[in-house]
């Protein structure tokens, strides 16, 4: 049996694959982690555009390396989040996403997108949630002593940081750590988990029946 015959939902009207919709807004490491994923065929999906927010963002490089379309949205340019949110929809639906992927986008996100993507919108966070939500979240648990952190992926919920949690990874802090060597073995581990978080997830939306626009 083929991919096609075992996920017909999660076929857009003219792809074969998941279509996915990333938002960034700065360098990009989780975005390349996924690229690659899907280039070593570790995830069957397609990422059909990128959208960032700071025109500066290294992600736009990573984009050009990977040949995938990207868009500045900058958020500046709006009145409102809702109005920057309704933009970014305009952008995903013209670009048939199925699944958006979040992969440090520093914008709060409303009611508006989490609507027009109901349960379609993954996270990544760098702590264990729900320990250290928000900004700055390795240097909270840092700060705080903690002995283990990590890295979480969870879909987006209008409250920061508290949707339902679909993977995490665990990752020590030693008494010699700096802040940037704990945030370098976080990524490693973010982008280990994320990609592997979002086949996860497309598999469980089909094994449901639910294809990844539904
Ligand atoms: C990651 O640490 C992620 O957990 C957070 O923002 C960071 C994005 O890093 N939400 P990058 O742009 O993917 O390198």
């Amino acid at each position: 049996m083929n991919s096609l015959e075992i996920l017909p939902e999660l076929i857009s009207a003219d792809q074969s694959v998941p279509r996915l919709g990333v938002l960034a807004s700065g360098s990009g490491s989780n975005l390349e982690a996924i690229a690659r994923a899907i280039e070593n065929g570790q995830l069957s999906a397609k990422i059909a555009l990128i959208i960032y927010n700071e025109p500066e963002a290294a992600v736009r490089q990573r984009a050009e390396r990977f040949d995938i379309p990207a868009i500045l949205i900058n958020h500046r340019d709006y009145k409102s989040r809702q109005a920057l949110d309704r933009e970014i929809i305009k952008q995903l639906k013209a670009h048939k996403v199925d699944l958006v992927i979040m992969a440090g986008w520093m914008r709060i996100v409303t009611q508006v997108l989490i609507e027009a993507f109901p349960e379609r919108i993954l996270n990544i966070h760098p702590s264990l949630l729900p320990s250290f939500k928000g900004i700055h979240a390795i240097a909270q648990a840092f700060d705080y002593g903690v002995k283990i952190t990590g890295c979480t992926v969870h879909l987006l919920s209008l409250e920061v940081d508290s949707g339902k949690i679909l993977k995490q990874a665990a990752v020590p802090i030693f008494p010699e750590d700096t802040l940037e060597v704990l945030q370098k073995r976080i990524q490693v581990q973010e982008h280990l988990i994320y990609p592997q978080a979002i086949a996860e997830y497309l598999k469980e939306r089909s094994a449901k029946g639910l294809g990844a626009q539904t």
